[in-house]
């Protein structure tokens, strides 16, 4: 895509139209910068023409283990910030991962029940770590796993140093959906900006699949849509295909 906005507005698009159709769908949500312009471009789209979203449910990726309740930076706290307020959502409708310390030994198991119970996922926003992560799946994470305790990488805690006080505040364990989780969502969406992903994406949409680059787990699903800008698309070998491919896009094809 020319620019963030318009990616934004795409995948917002779809998201509206999911929403439209199913007035409690089951969203997907990913924290971090790379989907802020999805929910940039959802918040205006209700503004302009609102529709009621008040039955809509959600489920984080991820979270910290061991923030206090309530720290800016966890991301029950993000996603509070990012997505349920100016989406206007139910809060309690929105599911994070639990990383309290003191059950966190069950809090995997019981956040895949609620996701089995809520019936699946709809769409699942996903950005990409350089490490090649899906949400905190780090290198290394099983093609079936669950939601479970990760050590971070020292480069996704260097990567994500940006919101805390100082690299150390950044936690060093995370619960993460896993990738067996994520590959259970109906539709899967990967957005990437900027050269730092080119790596990360080519070893996703073309490398082998292998756990050593979790994003490559994506080749397994029926249904994925990975939208990049040109530096993040720069590492692609088959790029011009893709690019044929979107200017032949069919009318009655989705995303
Ligand atoms: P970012 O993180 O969107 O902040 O680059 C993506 C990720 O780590 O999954």
């Amino acid at each position: 895509m020319e620019s963030q906005e318009a990616a934004g507005e795409l995948v917002a698009g779809a998201i509206r139209e999911l929403i439209t159709a199913k007035p409690d769908a089951v969203l997907g949500l990913a924290t971090g910068s790379t989907p802020l312009p999805v929910y940039q471009a959802l918040a205006k789209s209700f503004a302009a023409d609102p529709i009621d979203v008040s039955r809509v449910r959600g489920f984080a990726l991820d979270e910290y283990v061991g923030l206090p309740p309530g720290h800016p930076e966890s991301y029950r706290a993000v996603i509070t910030r990012d997505v349920v307020e100016p989406l206007g959502l139910t809060p309690e409708n929105i599911h994070v991962p639990n990383g309290d310390p003191a059950t966190i030994r069950t809090a995997g198991d019981d956040y895949e029940r609620a996701i089995i119970a809520a019936g699946g996922v709809d769409i699942q926003i996903l950005g990409i770590g350089r490490t090649g992560h899906l949400g905190f799946n780090e290198p290394g994470s099983s093609f079936g796993s669950t939601t479970r305790i990760k050590t971070l990488t020292e480069k996704t805690r260097a990567d994500n140093a940006r919101f805390f006080d100082s690299p150390d505040d950044v936690p060093m364990h995370c619960i993460t959906q896993g990738l067996g989780t994520i590959l259970r969502a109906r539709h899967l969406v990967v957005l990437a900006f900027g050269e730092s992903k080119a790596d990360a994406i080519a070893a996703a949409v073309e490398g082998p699949m292998t756990a050593s680059q979790p994003g490559s787990a994506i080749q397994l699903h029926p249904h994925v849509t990975v939208i990049v800008d040109a530096a993040a698309a720069s590492k692609l070998a088959n790029l011009a295909y893709y690019k044929h491919a979107w200017a032949h896009k069919a009318p009655w094809e989705g995303i």
